[in-house]
């Protein structure tokens, strides 16, 4: 990784790339703000991107691509079957990761879904560190159930711990004790859910040795692999003196299965699954014509596959991986010297506000997490994304379970955003954290049944919004 200091003592994150292809942006003014935001029923996924300033809903797809991997994409081989891209991508994967075999997916969540049809069965239990939304919802369809062993500190807010998506190995000791069907235990690295914490080698090593303890089989989801990559090498000893490509190893190794999304590891569009071993990897290929397409596409285009076996390669590039986790860093530590309670330590994935305390006046029955990303959007047209009790599932018997955090992840997609348009960012956030006291809760007026974050849409519990657009008008005067 590149180390530069500035003369003026200044800490600033310095790109190491240029930016050689843009997209125009706009920002309506604050009243269009409002309607777009209640037009979209105040979830932020409905919303329009051509109304959204600064995306930072995810990560996912949206990542800058490299000059390397748009080359590489006009280099595809469209074959249906046994095509040079499938051997080019799976040659790549089989070298990070050290697996000899590979299966394509058109996105994360159809890994899971291979996954979870083949090995979950009706009363078994998956242990994991935290769940993932379409994990768990994967894993419930198939009649399993997800048993979360993250440990206590990893769900405080404010930490100094470096690992805090790390398991509980003596609660997952206890579990594989027990009689319920255990298919298999999976890791997620760079723990979306609680902030895009990353998980240590130790820990994985440590999970490996109860897996190797009772014959369980350990699944990794690399989703975020590389941003947990980056926090190894600068927060874990071991790792230190070890490049990339040898820290991947030393993860993969422990493993028996990985299973990405490559709208987030790789940079491109798809998914895959890498598999040890050979019977395994034969039962999960059956499904794959069944879901996916053909062995040697799985659903995905070629170009893009292409793009992904490049984007594996650039996730070796410390200058690369350490990017995203900086400028979170940067957005994190200016909010929180704002007062704006953040998740600390900052993690991967994107600067993650703690809407519990931001809202402590809104109970978690009308969603602060949810209310708090349209407040977000009608103070600056940010696009983030609520992580909490919205994006639970109700119980079969109609209950609501409320979510462990309320989060307002403001993603931070590779190589996106300039520094300026973070400071932007950050402003807008703190002018809302000083104003917070206007911030009203919400409820669904359409409410899915399944993965209801998606679509649902919700109304305000009072005229809080219009309040908080009048407010606005008259802070700025006429800025947008
Ligand atoms: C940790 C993790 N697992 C799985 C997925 C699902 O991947 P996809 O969106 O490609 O289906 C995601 C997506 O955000 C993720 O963050």
């Amino acid at each position: 990784m590149t180390s530069v200091k500035f003369h003026s003592g200044e800490d600033l994150p310095l790109e190491m790339h240029k930016v050689r292809i843009v997209q125009k942006l706009t920002l309506l003014p604050v009243e269009d703000r409002l309607k777009a935001v209640q037009a979209a029923g105040n979830n932020t996924f409905l919303l329009r991107n051509a109304d959204v300033f600064m995306d930072m809903l995810t990560d996912s797809g949206v990542n800058a691509m490299s000059d390397r991997q748009q080359a590489a994409m006009l280099t595809a081989d469209d074959a249906y079957a046994g095509s040079a891209t499938y051997e080019r991508l799976a040659e790549r994967v089989r070298g990070l990761f050290g697996m000899d075999y590979f299966l394509p997916t058109h996105q994360g969540r159809a890994a899971e879904n291979i996954l979870s049809e083949s090995l979950v069965t009706p009363g078994s239990i998956v242990p994991m560190n935290y769940h993932f939304t379409t994990t768990k919802a994967h894993i419930t369809r198939n009649g399993g159930e997800v048993v979360e062993l993250i440990r206590e500190e990893g769900l405080e807010t404010t930490s100094a711990l470096p690992f805090k998506g790390d398991m509980d190995t003596d609660a997952l000791r206890s579990l594989a004790a027990g009689d319920r069907p255990i298919p298999f235990v999976r890791i997620e690295a760079g723990t979306n859910l609680i902030g895009g914490q990353p998980v240590s080698l130790a820990n994985v090593r440590a999970v490996r040795e109860v897996c190797d303890e009772f014959g369980l089989l350990l699944v990794l989801d690399a989703s975020l692999l590389a941003d947990n990559l980056y926090f190894l090498k600068v927060r874990e000893d071991e790792c230190a003196d070890l490049s990339v490509g040898e820290i991947v190893r030393r993860v993969s190794d422990l493993c028996d299965v990985i299973y990405f999304s490559a709208r987030k590891l790789g940079c491109a569009r798809g998914g895959g699954i890498a598999i040890r071993d050979q019977a395994l990897h034969d039962r999960l290929r059956s499904l794959v014509p069944l879901f996916e397409g053909f062995l040697t596409y799985g659903g995905m285009s070629v170009r893009e596959m292409e793009a992904i076996a490049v984007g594996l390669d650039e996730t070796l590039d410390m200058d690369m991986i350490s990017q995203g986790p900086q400028f979170i860093a940067f957005m994190v530590n200016e909010l929180t010297a704002r007062g704006v309670p953040m998740i600390t330590p900052p993690g991967g994935l994107g600067a993650h506000v703690n809407a519990m305390e931001f809202l402590d006046h809104v109970p978690q029955q009308a969603y602060p997490a949810g209310a708090l990303a349209a407040a977000v959007y009608i103070a600056g047209g940010i696009r983030g994304m609520e992580r909490g009790t919205m994006s639970e599932q109700r119980k079969p018997d109609g209950t609501e379970p409320l979510s462990d955090m309320e989060l307002l992840r403001l993603a931070m997609p590779r190589r996106v955003f300039t520094l300026s348009q973070v400071k932007y960012a950050v402003d807008r956030v703190a002018w809302l954290y000083e104003n917070r006291h206007l911030v009203g809760g919400l409820e669904f007026i359409e409410e899915p049944p399944v993965l209801r974050f998606f679509y649902g849409r919700l109304g305000a519990t009072s005229d809080w919004q219009e309040k908080l657009a009048a407010k606005f008008r008259a802070d700025f005067g006429d800025s947008l």
